[in-house]
């Protein structure tokens, strides 16, 4: 791969290169945290990488042994993502290149006269490299946009991503990018790393040669990371660039300091991809709640948005058998009245996902989780779509739940429910002059009943009318049929 983790003394690195995290004392830590590949501070070598670690001792059976012991503690310090490239991928990278858009060289920090910005078409490369690549790097090492202040919860988005064409004697200084993930990908390399560093009788190669032998590495066009350890010492983790790099890819902590060396000797282009992945802060997640989840699916997770779950939502065929149903809660006399007032104490909602379209009061969008009655008829509701929508395959399902409230004259626009499957509602609350519940395709008029429950495709789009009285309430919420992703 040529990649080389330089270091003068590699018998003194080998005794301080256990990577082992320090039990799970922090909150929230990850718990199943892997000592990931590729990463400073393991050092490589040819013998195979597994001597190099020495057994991790787990800190209960350490702490409660009578026996003498001692063991080396590492912490933790952070990592990136390295990937290998699919064929397919690389073919969508080079058709985006070639339809490559404005020119963005005056926006960057490198010394690099050509770059371009490149549209990311269908979000193809986002959904299929960048978001399952993201989905490593926080089981991994945690989750970036975690550090970001923000009241709400948002979903990550690619913002922006650029092609760079770095001819001769060009390169891009140490700095580090906005956002919370940054990537780079080697598209195309027209050297090695011998013929810039060690085989050549140019004076480039020469000042290279004499370079490397005083600091211990040789940079003519390599690519380095910089880092510190826990004494604040820095470091430099090298990718000695050459052409068996073309395809690779790494997506980094966008704070990680970086930089380009120039090639020499050589008059094509070295093409590159760079793009930052930032919080999509137009775009609010609502809270997901787990309902029937298997044993392998962790419910932290799972529970902050659609994007980051290791899961993809199943999406309904063009043509299903049943789009919508009305059917009666049988004990909604019993919950009905209680209900209303606790939904009424509640209010407005905290997070502030309030659609645009929304007129109303609409409370938090945790109602499964945190109401035991709401909780109740929402299984039933899961199991009358089982029984008689004949949904398709799906693993598992997740659900939002909130509830509605309207005022004299407030309604709610048209609108859908977005990727979620399928949505319902369950009227609360009815006086004299509620409105009732319009469809658009097919048409329908549906008139709220007290218990009555309407389950339809989330795609179908439906409007509440300016209503005529105060106190007309409603349980809503989305179920989404889910497929666990393998990484
Ligand atoms: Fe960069
Ligand atoms: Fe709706």
């Amino acid at each position: 791969m040529g990649i080389i983790n330089q270091r003068k003394n590699p018998d003194r690195e080998l005794k301080s290169s256990v990577i082992q995290r320090e039990g799970n004392s922090g909150i929230n830590t990850l718990p199943d945290y892997r000592i990931p590949t590729g990463v400073p501070p393991v050092p490589r070598n040819t013998q195979g990488e597994s001597d190099l670690y020495l057994k991790p001792v787990n800190a209960v059976d350490h702490y409660s042994s009578k026996e003498e012991s001692s063991r080396p503690v590492v912490p933790f310090t952070g990592g990136w993502m390295e990937k290998k490239l699919s064929a397919d991928h690389m073919k969508f990278l080079w058709d985006m290149i070639g339809n490559k858009g404005e020119t963005c060289g005056e926006m960057l920090a490198g010394h690099v006269m050509d770059s371009y910005y490149l549209e990311d078409k269908e979000d193809y490369f986002y959904v299929n490299v960048l978001d399952p690549l993201m989905q490593e790097y926080m089981h991994n090492f945690g989750n970036p946009g975690d550090k970001i202040a923000v009241n709400n919860l948002h979903p990550f988005c690619l913002h922006k991503w650029w092609v760079n064409y770095q001819r001769q004697g060009e390169y891009n200084p140490t700095h580090d990018h906005t956002g919370c993930f940054s990537f780079v990908i080697w598209m195309k390399i027209p050297y090695t790393n011998e013929e810039q560093n060690e085989t050549g009788t140019n004076p480039e190669v020469e000042i290279a040669k004499r370079a490397g032998q005083m600091s211990g590495h040789a940079s003519n066009g390599s690519f380095e990371f910089h880092y510190t350890d826990i004494f604040g010492a820095s470091h430099s983790f090298w990718y000695d660039m050459g052409t068996p790099l073309e395809g690779t890819m790494l997506l980094f902590p966008s704070n990680l300091k970086h930089q380009v060396y120039p090639f020499f000797n050589n008059d094509e282009y070295r093409i590159s991809i760079s793009g930052n992945i930032v919080l999509n802060t137009n775009t609010k997640i609502p809270v997901e709640m787990n309902t029937d989840l298997p044993d392998f699916v962790e419910p932290g997770k799972l529970e902050r948005n659609h994007h980051s779950t290791g899961t993809s939502i199943v999406s309904l065929p063009e043509h299903t058998g049943k789009k919508i149903g009305e059917y009666h809660y049988p004990p909604y006399n019993d919950i009905n009245e209680k209900l209303f007032h606790i939904i009424q104490d509640l209010g407005s909602g905290k997070t502030g996902v309030n659609p645009e379209e929304a007129h109303c009061t609409m409370t938090d969008w945790d109602l499964y989780s945190s109401q035991e009655h709401v909780k109740t008829m929402v299984d039933w509701v899961q199991r009358i779509i089982d029984d008689q929508f004949d949904p398709p395959e799906h693993d598992f399902k997740t659900v939002e739940t909130w509830a509605v409230t309207y005022k004299e004259g407030e309604d709610i626009e048209w609108h859908n429910h977005g990727i979620s499957c399928y949505s319902f509602v369950y009227y609360v609350n009815v006086p004299e002059g509620s409105s009732p519940l319009l469809f658009q395709n097919p048409e329908g008029i549906i008139d709220p009943k007290p218990g009555k429950v309407v389950i339809f495709e989330s795609r179908m789009k439906h409007k509440v009318p300016p209503n005529k009285c105060n106190g007309r309430c409603a349980v809503s919420g989305n179920i989404f049929l889910k497929k666990h992703r393998e990484l």
